[in-house]
């Protein structure tokens, strides 16, 4: 059977197909464009695919041996799931593995947002870091303050859990109560609007999908405060990019620190002019060991599905019986 590979991975995550399939790799480190996607794909049973690619039905039916579409990502927003599991095509993806580092990193932004360490490291190497000064650069403090959660899945756990040590009021918005936040760590589950007018942080942790596409516009940045501060680590495209703009021009919200973008790579007019703003190039995954990890759930996904077996993470099982 072949696989097919759309980009440079991880090298464990080859090294385990190729004993099992013949494997093609596009050895680089840009995405295919879809017309070249489709002719790859022609023949291939398995394809081991990025956030970046477009798993469209059009590619999905440029590949009739096509049986599973494995993503090297806990967000499928680029797979088209509702049409692969039509076809009966399985879609997996790598959760889990990436928890600690996009949570350990949502804080990253979060603490270096708030307390100006990009503007800092800009001054001192451009030469005007004139001595110690007792107005320069203030920050907020994050001691007893409001942290408001977007989506309490694992990874919003993970960051409510690591917000102990500033002893923060936890709020979170979810379809779902979760009991260990409220038990733990006296979390409170609101609506969105009371989130967002109680919250000092807003950070969010959603998947993408159609309902949560532009979760955050225009009305709901007037309903925070002018002192909050926003973190997105989850999908560019839950934040409505321009209206975040006009946002923090006109002072609505204290700042924003994104790792993702609504049409990454490209930024919204005006985002990157913003002085409120730390902007990161999608990396909240971006660790040594989590990248190997999600290389070799992607690769240990096909193996299973492709041999009958139950993979670690499918996103819709249902077509498990007619794959096998
Ligand atoms: C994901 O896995 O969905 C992240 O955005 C990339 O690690």
């Amino acid at each position: 059977m072949k696989v097919f590979i759309t980009r440079n991975i991880p090298p464990i995550g080859i090294d385990l197909l190729k004993p099992h399939f013949e494997v093609e790799l596009h050895a680089s480190s840009e995405t295919l464009p879809g017309e070249a996607l489709k002719r790859k794909l022609k023949d291939a049973d398995a394809v081991l695919c990025l956030l970046t690619d477009a798993i469209t039905p059009a590619v999905m039916d440029a590949a009739p041996k096509l049986k599973v579409i494995s993503n090297h990502a806990v967000g499928v927003d680029n797979v088209d799931v509702a049409y692969a599991t039509r076809r009966g095509i399985a879609v997996t993806n790598t959760p889990g593995v990436l928890t600690d580092a996009t949570a350990d990193f949502t804080w990253t932004l979060l603490l270096a947002l708030a307390r100006n360490v990009a503007a800092g490291d800009a001054v001192v190497r451009n030469g005007r870091f004139h001595g110690w000064d007792p107005l320069f650069l203030l920050g907020a403090d994050l001691a007893g303050k409001t942290l408001g959660i977007v989506g309490a899945g694992r990874i919003g756990t993970a960051v409510a859990e690591r917000s102990a040590g500033w002893k923060m009021k936890i709020l979170y918005f979810d379809r779902a109560p979760n009991p260990h936040l409220e038990n733990t760590f006296h979390a409170r589950r609101v609506s969105f609007p009371v989130l967002l007018k109680e919250a000092d942080f807003v950070t969010i942790h959603l998947p993408l999908s159609a309902e949560t596409t532009h979760l955050l516009g225009e009305p709901e940045f007037a309903l925070m405060k002018p002192t909050a501060y926003l973190v997105n680590t989850a999908r560019g495209a839950i934040i409505d990019e321009a209206a975040l703009v006009r946002a923090l021009r006109e002072g609505k919200i204290a700042g924003a620190a994104l790792d993702v973008y609504e049409r990454e790579p490209a930024l919204a007019e005006g985002l990157a002019e913003r002085n409120n703003v730390l902007l990161a190039p999608h990396i909240a995954s971006a660790t040594v060991a989590t990248r190997n990890k999600m290389a070799e759930i992607a690769a240990r996904n096909i193996i299973h599905v492709l041999h009958g077996e139950t993979p670690v993470s499918i996103v819709n099982p249902e077509v498990l019986n007619r794959v096998k």
